[in-house]
């Protein structure tokens, strides 16, 4: 588990493969995080998707939820990548309660993935991928300190038109000039308690 202010990411379970099901089949959802507003996911697609995951140890994935109440509001991915021997992890995420668009929740899952990557899995870079149209994830990527990199163009089409594939990243020491304000504005009052939790054995 990994609790960082008003949100907490733990493994994926078998049992939220419901959840999963509805997230992964919303065109809307589907149009934003992957570029498919066509994505269809049985149930069986799910499942045997899931028992890759199990066996992937490259990639981190968790569910989202809302704390205190503990409730599922999305998911969150760290793929360990390498760039020649540079070690890099590739971000995503999405809220797959779309009522909770908006109320600052992606900033804050987008910090504790970059916590997690840099202070706890050592990355030395962070990667982002979003498509052309995706305004908003682009203003959170760039609200946590990503750097829009570039455009791979007209890599999908969605709704009749051809949209290009930002990428954005993020280097560690980017990050670590950045994160104490990160962390403030992320955490709020629950600031000093996180930096405790982290001193227990340093
Ligand atoms: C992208 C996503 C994770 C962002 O999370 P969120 O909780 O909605 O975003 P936040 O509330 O933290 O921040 C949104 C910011 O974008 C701004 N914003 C909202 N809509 C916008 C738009 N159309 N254009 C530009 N900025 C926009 C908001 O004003 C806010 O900035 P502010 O804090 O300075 O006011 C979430 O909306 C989501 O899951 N979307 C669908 C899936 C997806 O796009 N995943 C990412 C794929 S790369």
């Amino acid at each position: 588990m990994f609790e960082f202010g008003n949100i907490r990411f733990r493994s994926v379970e078998r049992e939220d493969l419901k959840l999963l099901h509805e997230w992964e089949n919303d065109s809307e959802l589907m149009m934003f995080s992957r570029s498919k507003p066509m994505n269809f996911a049985s149930m069986a697609q799910l499942e045997k998707q899931y028992e890759e995951w199990i066996k992937d140890e490259k990639t981190h994935r968790f569910i989202v939820e809302l704390m205190p109440q503990r409730e599922p509001i999305g998911i969150a991915r760290i793929e360990l990548q390498e760039w020649g021997n540079i070690r890099a992890a590739d971000l995503g995420t999405y809220i797959g309660n779309k009522e909770m668009w908006g109320r600052g929740l992606g900033r804050t899952i987008t910090v504790a993935l970059l916590e997690i990557s840099f202070n706890q899995l050592n990355m030395e870079r962070c990667d982002a991928w979003s498509v052309e149209f995706n305004e908003r994830a682009h203003k959170v990527l760039e609200l946590c300190g990503f750097r829009k990199g570039g455009a791979i163009r007209q890599t999908v089409l969605v709704n009749g038109r051809k949209w290009d594939s930002f990428h954005f990243d993020i280097l560690r020491d980017e990050y670590l000039s950045r994160r104490d304000d990160l962390l403030k504005e992320t955490l709020g009052p629950k600031y000093t308690q996180y930096l405790e939790q982290l001193q227990v054995v340093q």
